[in-house]
């Protein structure tokens, strides 16, 4: 489908309520806000210049949950319009609650699936994914989609958990919790175990698409990529691209170094040299 016609939000959308996130939005709301790293600072260093966003910069937070990040990153940098993106209705609900708590006229939601964006090719500026790729069937498809909506040299920012049994317990207090709760329990399209992904596998995701520029980090829990479109459209396999995929395998069989935020100024392939 060319999502890029799709301004609205008439896409076929899964209507169903199917989902351990709808069901259960409470417990996972309380887990974001309690339980999981505030990754906000990282988020603002990799991609906003030192003085902040330019007035208008458009984000989008894909998997926004109750838009916990659309929400700070729209309190702090007011320059900034935020939409926040899930397939969760009482989750979208609960963000929207949340930025009218805090008054942010700079923030919004939306009902949406990352793997077909509502957004036109090229029209956004950074894009954030947190705990995303753990529970979704196409992972290379979203990251096609991010790198379609980015504007050229826009930037995106990728936190995955790396803790097997941490990043585990969540979704599977979900599923018990649903099992004593209704009678439809195994009918919800989450996986039964969140899928963890190893270095490697994080590394060849996130170069199924030609960035200019991507970079990954690591530290004890989680694993990050920030990458930047490149202001030319770049041929599928390129040599360049090759090259950084190569430094990329290179860079994942390594230790395990301390989040770098890259910046605007400095170019994010300076983490491999
Ligand atoms: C593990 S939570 C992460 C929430 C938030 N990003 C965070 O950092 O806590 C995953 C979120 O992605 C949403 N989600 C799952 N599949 C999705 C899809 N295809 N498109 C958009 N959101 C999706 C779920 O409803 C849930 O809110």
């Amino acid at each position: 489908m060319d999502s890029s016609n799709c301004e609205t939000n008439a896409c076929s959308l899964p209507q169903t309520t199917d989902s351990l996130f709808e069901r259960l939005s409470w417990f996972y709301a309380l887990c974001r806000e309690y339980l999981f790293r505030d990754h906000t600072e990282e988020i603002a260093h990799s991609l906003f210049p030192p003085a902040g966003p330019a007035p208008g910069t458009r984000l989008l937070e894909l998997g926004c949950g109750p838009g916990f990040y659309a929400c700070r990153l729209s309190e702090e940098f007011p320059n900034l319009r935020t939409t926040g993106v899930d397939l969760s209705f009482s989750l979208i609900q609960r963000a929207k609650d949340r930025a009218a708590a805090r008054h942010l006229s700079n923030c919004s939601f939306q009902r949406a699936d990352a793997h077909s964006l509502p957004y036109a090719s090229g029209s956004i500026d950074a894009i954030v994914v947190s705990r995303l790729f753990l529970i979704v069937p196409d992972k290379e498809g979203i990251v096609r989609e991010i790198f379609r909506v980015l504007k050229p040299s826009g930037l995106c920012f990728i936190a995955e958990p790396t803790s097997g049994f941490r990043t585990r317990l969540p979704l599977a207090l979900m599923w018990l919790l649903a099992r004593l709760t209704t009678s439809a329990a195994g009918k919800y399209r989450e996986p039964q175990q969140a899928d963890v992904m190893s270095r490697p596998s994080f590394a060849s995701l996130i170069y199924s698409q030609s960035w200019a520029e991507a970079g990954l980090q690591y530290d004890g829990w989680y694993q990050y990529a920030i990458c930047r479109r490149g202001t030319a459209p770049v041929a599928e396999n390129s040599p360049k691209t090759e090259h950084l995929a190569n430094l990329i395998r290179a860079q994942t069989a390594s230790a395990a170094s301390h989040f770098v935020p890259p910046t605007v100024d400095r170019p994010v392939t300076a983490a491999f040299s």
